[in-house]
């Protein structure tokens, strides 16, 4: 059976990876994107499937849902025109830090946001002769178990939501909709719980790519607190064969925790950056790079340990990870190195103001 599939927040970082790698695989199914095209979204990042057949670009907002009998929104239009059987929710505000300085449109796109498309794809779903092939698959995050101790045990699908940012407090609640709606209405819905992502098309602000542009460009690199903070790295193409395997063969009601069994200390994983660069760029403007490390103020309310057990993917769909975190850096820092015409253009004066903000306060 081909799909036809609409993927919120395809111009993002992981969206545009999921949907490189779902045109690349599945050429007869239908890819539709729907995106607001926020400062974290980015047309080029589609550059590579803008020309295939069966793909599809709409510029817009997933709040533009349902909004009562007789009213044709913006998804219910699309739902209808393509006929869309699964849904692809990658569409959210996901920076920790801009839920700090501005929690608002988290709460609108994350929570609002879902709500509106879950109520679309409901009505839509509602009128299908074949309703056992639809599917609504929301893509969300390790964060909203909240942080760990040292010895803990890593978050497992039974961990109890316990987020503590605005961001994962809004990705939890997003999350707590997409299960009512299958226990009350028996919607067929996915979540999936996934850890920290990298790879090529992640927007300078988050840590890897930040810390590669910064070395690049000769500037402070800026490590939060003690620098002791743990992460669980993901290469973002073992994400999008995760929710590939999900979306075939994931059964509806269930949560998939999704990680890649690297946890890293920050400081160790930017020492790390500092040597690949040091590494593959001639002529850094300061070398060795670990020079330019900066210790500054902590994040508020920083988690200190993200780890997450991905057995139940493993024993059930058979999925593990199959970059090794040695490859994956290596290939992220080359992609960077490669493509300043991609990212230079997106250090804009709305970047610099944010910057100045986050790392001034
Ligand atoms: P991103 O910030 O790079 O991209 C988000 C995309 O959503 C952008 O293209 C933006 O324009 C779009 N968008 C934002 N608000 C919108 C709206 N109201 N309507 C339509 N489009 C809108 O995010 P990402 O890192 O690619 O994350 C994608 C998803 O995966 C998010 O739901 C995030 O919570 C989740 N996630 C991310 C990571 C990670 O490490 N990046 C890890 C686990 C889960
Ligand atoms: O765990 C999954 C989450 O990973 C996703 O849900 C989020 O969307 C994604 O942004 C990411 O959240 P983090 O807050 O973990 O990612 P970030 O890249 O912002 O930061 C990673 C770690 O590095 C974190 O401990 C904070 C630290 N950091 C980050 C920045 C930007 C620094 O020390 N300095 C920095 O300048």
């Amino acid at each position: 059976m081909s799909r036809r599939l609409l993927v919120t927040g395809g111009a993002g970082f992981i969206g545009a990876n999921f949907v490189h790698h779902w045109c690349r695989v599945y050429p007869n199914d239908r890819v539709v994107v729907l995106d607001a095209l926020t400062y974290a979204g980015n047309l080029p990042n589609l550059k590579l499937v803008q020309e295939y057949e069966n793909f599809g670009f709409v510029q817009g907002d997933i709040c533009d849902g349902y909004a009562g009998q007789g009213q044709r929104t913006l998804v219910d239009k699309i739902l209808g025109a393509e006929n869309i059987d699964t849904i692809a929710h990658f569409a959210a505000e996901s920076h920790v830090d801009r839920s700090i300085l501005a929690p608002g449109a988290f709460v609108q796109t994350n929570v609002v946001g879902t709500f509106t498309l879950l109520e679309s794809f409901r009505q839509h779903w509602e009128t299908k002769a074949q309703p056992e092939n639809y599917l609504f698959l929301h893509v969300s995050t390790d964060e909203v178990y909240g942080s760990l101790s040292p010895d803990d045990p890593a978050f497992s699908e039974t961990t109890a939501y316990s987020p503590n940012s605005p961001y994962s407090a809004s990705k939890a609640g997003s999350d707590h909709l997409v299960r009512a709606y299958y226990h009350t209405y028996k919607l067929p819905t996915i979540i999936t719980n996934c850890s920290n992502n990298y790879g090529a098309f992640q927007f300078p602000e988050k840590l890897i790519p930040l810390m590669c542009i910064n070395i690049l460009m000769g500037k402070p690199l800026p490590v939060y607190g003690d620098g002791k903070n743990v992460r669980d790295w993901l290469y973002v193409n073992d994400h999008c064969q995760a929710l590939d395997v999900v979306i075939h063969q994931g059964k509806p009601g269930e949560n998939y925790n999704i990680g890649g069994n690297n946890e890293v200390e920050n400081i160790s994983l930017v020492k790390t950056l500092c040597q690949i660069m040091d590494e593959l760029a001639p002529d850094l403007p300061v070398s060795p790079a670990e020079k330019l490390i900066t210790f500054v103020k902590d994040r508020p309310g920083h988690d200190r340990r993200y780890a997450i057990n991905a057995n139940k993917l493993k024993t059930e769909l058979g999925w593990s990870p199959s970059v090794t975190i040695t490859e994956g850096l290596r290939l992220t820092v080359q992609w960077y190195l490669e493509n300043s015409d991609w990212w230079k253009p997106l250090l804009s004066e709305e970047y610099q103001a944010y910057y100045r903000q986050n790392y001034s306060q």
